[in-house]
């Protein structure tokens, strides 16, 4: 998945301002950065659904040139937040996931999918009657569901999260990134937009920082995630320390302790 010099306006406003953007299959690609940075905008745009100006490709094929049916045969999107309008059941919005990912309509794919991310016997639960983290997790099976094969005619699919484990206990944050890990060892491409630092240096094979609608930098996370960014990117003095033996960076909010207690 590649985009080159993306830009996309929203109302008068510039959101992004020509980002370049490369993530190989096979590989886990996360976005981080401040709040209103242009994560989500740049998410939007990479797959499909927000117009944007420049040139975005997925699997080689530009996406302006993709119906909306080959889209959603290539790749899944969480979104940051969802709304259900209608009483639906749990398994009413998996099998939405059916429906868009032509998915050779195995009836079975729901429950697998509910399975994977812990939600097994949740099939006729009222979606609206769920926690907010399961109710996250209820979209992130409607995602699987769409795109359960990691390949679609020889090409890798994609999975495009936005946050998928903002609002998970730590156990479900590692069965859901645990999940995207797997997808991405099979071949397919992750895209994944994170907040918390600690977990994108753990999974992450590559990070874009992004700073007011631009890419701040790139890189693996062991060369990205360090004292300059924490201060230039998000105006804090934190120093960012390396585990011993795992060679990963790692973030102690303990030495901010001092905000906190004045
Ligand atoms: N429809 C819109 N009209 C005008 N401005 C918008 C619109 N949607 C988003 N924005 C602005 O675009 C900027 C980027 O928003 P975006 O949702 O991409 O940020 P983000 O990096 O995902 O932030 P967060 O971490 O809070 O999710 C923000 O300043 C936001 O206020
Ligand atoms: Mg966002």
């Amino acid at each position: 998945m590649k985009g080159e010099n993306i830009h996309v306006k929203l109302g008068r406003k510039d959101i992004l301002h020509g980002v370049d953007f490369d993530a190989e299959p096979g590989k886990v690609t996360a976005i981080i950065g401040p709040n209103g940075s242009g994560k989500s905008t740049l998410l939007k745009a990479l797959s499909g659904e927000l117009e944007s100006y420049g040139e975005i490709s997925l699997n080689g094929h530009s996406i302006s040139e993709l119906k909306p049916w080959q889209l959603a045969a290539m790749r899944g999107v969480l979104p940051q937040s969802s709304t259900v309008a209608f009483p639906f059941t749990v398994l009413e919005i998996v099998r939405l996931g059916l429906a868009n990912g032509l998915a050779a309509a195995d009836d079975s794919l729901p429950s697998r999918a509910l399975a994977h991310v812990d939600l097994a016997g949740f099939e006729h639960r009222s979606y609206q009657n769920l926690s907010g983290g399961e109710q996250q997790r209820v979209q992130l099976a409607r995602v699987l569901t769409q795109v359960w094969d990691v390949t679609y005619h020889d090409q890798p699919r994609w999975l495009l999260l936005d946050e998928p484990v903002a609002s998970l206990d730590i156990a479900h944050q590692f069965t859901v990134l645990g999940v995207a890990r797997n997808f991405a060892k099979q071949g397919g491409g992750v895209v994944v937009v994170m907040h918390d630092l600690n977990l994108t240096a753990l999974f992450a094979d590559y990070v874009y920082v992004m700073s007011e609608g631009s890419v701040w930098g790139s890189g693996t996370p062991t060369a990205i995630l360090n004292d300059q960014t924490m201060l230039q990117v998000y105006g804090i003095d934190l120093p960012i320390s390396t585990l011993p033996n795992a060679q990963v960076p790692f973030i102690l909010p303990q030495a901010m302790r001092q905000t906190l207690t004045a």
